[in-house]
C-alpha cells in the first residue's frame, strides 16, 4: 500500500526524470546546433570541392575557425565515458568513431582514442583534412611524399604478406605532442603531412573534418608501414645525414590493418548507438 514516503519518491522520480529528458533535449538541441553550424559553413567550403581541389584560403581560414570555437562540452564527452577507457593491457586499444555527418562533398565524425590508442599511418588521397583536439594529449606524426613516385620508390625483396614489394621516400612533417585546446591543424593533398599517425598520450577526442569523404573506387583509404631512412638506400636517393630523421620509407599495406579495430556509432535515440 503506497504511504507518503513512496508518494515522495514517486513524486521525486517523475521530477527526476522530467529534469533528466530535459536535460537530454537541451543536450541533442546543443550537439544538433554545432552540427549544423558546421554543415552550413562546409556547405559553403566544400561547395565546389572534389579530388585534389582545395578550398581557397578565405574558406581554409573560415572553417578553422568555426572549427577552434568547437568543445567537447559541444557534444558532452568527458575522457571518463566508455569510449575512452583503455580495455587492454597490452597491445591496440579499440578505436570509437562517433559519425556526425556525411554526403558527397565532405564527412565529418570524432574518434575516440583510450589512453595509448592509435589510428595507423594511413593517407587521404586527393583530400583536405582538419583535425580539432577536443581534448587530451594527442601524438601527432605526419609525412608528404617526397619528390616524383618513380625516383624514389626502391623494390622490397622478401616480402611479407599483404605488404607491397617497395618502398616510397617521405619526409615528416610533423612529429610532436599536441594537447588541447590547440588550432585546429590541416592537412592537404600534396602537403601539410596528408599522411598521418594519431597516438593518444592520454585519452583523446579529436573532431574529424574531410572534404570530399573518402570513397571506395577513387579516394580509398591506404594505410602503411613506416621505417627509418637508414633501412633502405638506392642510386640516387640520398639527404645529408643530419637531416636523416626527417624522411622515412612507406610501404603500403594491402587491406585494413588487423591490428586495429574502429568501432562506429550514430546518434540515434538520445545515444551513441552501435551502427
Ligand atoms: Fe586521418
Amino acid at each position: 500500500m503506497p504511504n507518503s514516503t513512496n508518494r515522495r519518491t514517486n513524486s521525486n522520480s517523475v521530477i527526476a526524470n522530467s529534469n533528466k529528458g530535459k536535460k537530454n533535449r537541451r543536450r541533442q538541441r546543443k550537439m544538433e546546433a554545432v552540427v549544423q553550424r558546421l554543415c552550413d559553413t562546409c556547405n559553403i567550403v566544400f561547395a565546389s570541392c572534389g579530388t585534389g581541389i582545395v578550398p581557397s584560403d578565405d574558406n581554409i581560414n573560415w572553417l578553422r575557425r568555426v572549427l577552434d570555437q568547437v568543445t567537447p562540452n559541444d557534444f558532452d564527452l568527458t575522457p571518463d565515458m566508455p569510449y575512452f577507457r583503455a580495455l587492454r593491457t597490452e597491445g591496440t586499444q579499440p578505436i570509437t568513431y562517433l559519425h556526425l555527418y556525411n554526403c558527397d562533398k565532405f564527412s565529418m565524425g570524432i574518434f575516440c582514442l583510450p589512453r595509448s590508442g592509435v589510428i595507423p599511418l594511413h593517407n587521404h588521397p586527393g583530400m583536405t583534412v582538419f583535425s580539432k583536439l577536443l581534448f587530451g594529449t594527442m601524438h601527432i606524426k605526419s609525412l608528404d611524399w617526397e619528390g616524383d613516385a618513380a625516383r624514389n620508390t626502391l623494390p622490397v625483396a622478401n616480402v611479407s604478406e599483404g605488404l607491397r614489394p617497395e618502398v616510397r621516400l617521405a619526409k615528416v612533417k610533423v612529429d610532436s605532442d599536441f594537447t588541447a585546446p590547440c588550432q585546429t591543424s590541416i592537412l592537404f593533398p600534396a602537403d601539410g603531412g596528408n599522411m598521418h599517425c594519431f597516438t593518444a598520450v592520454t585519452a583523446c577526442a579529436v573532431l574529424d573534418v574531410l572534404g570530399p569523404p573518402y570513397d571506395r573506387h577513387e579516394r580509398h583509404c591506404t594505410y602503411y608501414l613506416e621505417f627509418p631512412f637508414s633501412t633502405f638506400s638506392g642510386d640516387g636517393v640520398s639527404v645529408p645525414e643530419e637531416e636523416k630523421d626527417g624522411y622515412a620509407w612507406l610501404q603500403e599495406r594491402e587491406g585494413e590493418p588487423k591490428d586495429s579495430t574502429v568501432e562506429v556509432r550514430v546518434w540515434a535515440n538520445n545515444r551513441w548507438e552501435l551502427m
